[in-house]
């Protein structure tokens, strides 16, 4: 996608051969920075960081780090402790263990020698393929905003197709396109008029920050809202559908995301808005079933809730505490919303409900259950 107008992915192979390069997202909105990774230690380092991030993201880098960590040292013992290292930065994204698990099963054969060069292919592979996919969810969910578009047209209600999302899923949180925004990408190619209502994402503003950043770089119209606005605005009407991402689906179809995304589900139910789960097939955990009980949902510092950070009108960045000194605080990332609250998941094979998830994928179910 583009950054003011040159077209970027969120993470590529530096020019040179040696480190991987990336958009620094913990320096967005108000700095453009790119980062040159050299080690896999530093890569693990930008995913606990969160200067990638993102289920897709994170998984692409992933396969960079183990091809980093090739070209250090190519040994049995070097490549089971950067799978371990990589694999510990971040517990909810499957699509981490995934990349680990397919770039360590390409190169655990091969004889050391051979294994830098298979890393780095197996690395690309995994980021082409998500650029593919995330495409293939646009065109998908493009069918759905087409719908919505042609239904208000025909009852005569005026103005663009109102979408809400939470979090980013967008091209920042994958290599390219996005996930729940890759069909409002598509829909804005296809000239359908639309406009993303946008939560900010407390506590670390992923929406109010990035979404809002990557929307704007494309001329997509979006507002801004608290994350408490979105079932005022359901009841209102204003909201057409809603569109998230997930960090880990189950084989049933329970969503982890980012939190508050299952208050949003319960509100969309509510109000009888249609809540849409965009899911590319390695964010999907054949081995689970039951989301609640068995999905790990990550812990993160209570700081994130008791400071904020942002721009001054000075143009300086600054950090300042909401929280009383004495308070404590508890940050789950994620939360889990129950099948029952998904209209459908749109994958990259199509769109199912969360029943017939398993069925559209049963070549995978069959092959995860017997590895
Ligand atoms: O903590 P983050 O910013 O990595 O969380 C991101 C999300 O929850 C996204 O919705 C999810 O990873 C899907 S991204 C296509």
């Amino acid at each position: 996608m583009n950054v003011q107008g040159k077209p970027y992915r969120t993470i590529w192979p530096a020019p040179d051969g040696r480190a991987v390069e990336i958009i620094d997202q913990a320096e967005l909105p108000h700095a453009f920075v790119v980062r040159r990774l050299e080690t896999a230690g530093a890569v693990a380092h930008a995913i606990a960081a969160m200067r990638v991030r993102g289920a897709p993201l994170i998984g692409a880098a992933a396969g960079y780090g183990l091809w980093l960590a090739m070209r250090a040292d190519p040994s049995d013992a070097a490549l089971a402790a950067a799978a371990a290292a990589l694999l510990a930065t971040r517990p909810t994204a499957v699509n981490l263990r995934w990349a680990l698990d397919s770039v360590t099963a390409v190169l655990r054969p091969l004889q050391p020698a051979a294994r830098e060069g298979a890393a780095r292919a197996a690395a690309d592979r995994i980021a082409d393929e998500d650029v593919a996919i995330n495409r293939a969810i646009g065109r998908h969910g493009l069918g759905l905003l087409q719908g919505v578009w042609e239904r208000r047209r025909a009852a005569g209600r005026p103005g663009p197709v109102q979408v809400l999302t939470h979090c980013n899923a967008g091209w920042l949180a994958t290599v390219d396109w996005g996930t729940a925004l890759a069909p409002v990408y598509a829909a804005h190619e296809a000239g359908i008029p639309i406009h993303v209502w946008v939560d900010e994402t407390r506590p670390r503003n992923q929406g109010a920050a990035l979404t809002a950043w990557e929307l704007g770089q494309h001329g997509i119209a979006h507002t801004v809202i608290v994350d408490n606005a979105g079932g005022h605005l359901m009841q209102r009407g204003q909201v057409d559908l809603a569109i998230v991402g997930t960090d880990r689906t189950t084989a049933r179809g329970d969503v982890a995301n980012k939190i508050g995304t299952y208050l949003k589900a319960l509100a969309a139910h509510d109000c009888a808005v249609p809540f849409y789960v965009a899911a590319p097939s390695p964010s999907i955990d054949w081995t689970l079933s039951d989301g609640l009980t068995q999905i790990p949902i990550e812990e993160r510092s209570g700081d994130e809730i008791a400071t904020i950070t942002g721009m001054t009108a000075a143009g300086d960045t600054a950090t300042v505490r909401l929280v009383p000194a004495g308070s404590r605080t508890h940050n789950p990332g994620f939360d889990v919303t129950p099948a029952r609250l998904v209209t459908a998941i749109i994958t990259e094979r199509g769109i199912t409900r969360p029943a017939d998830l398993a069925s559209l994928f049963s070549d995978c179910l069959q092959d995860d259950r017997a590895g």
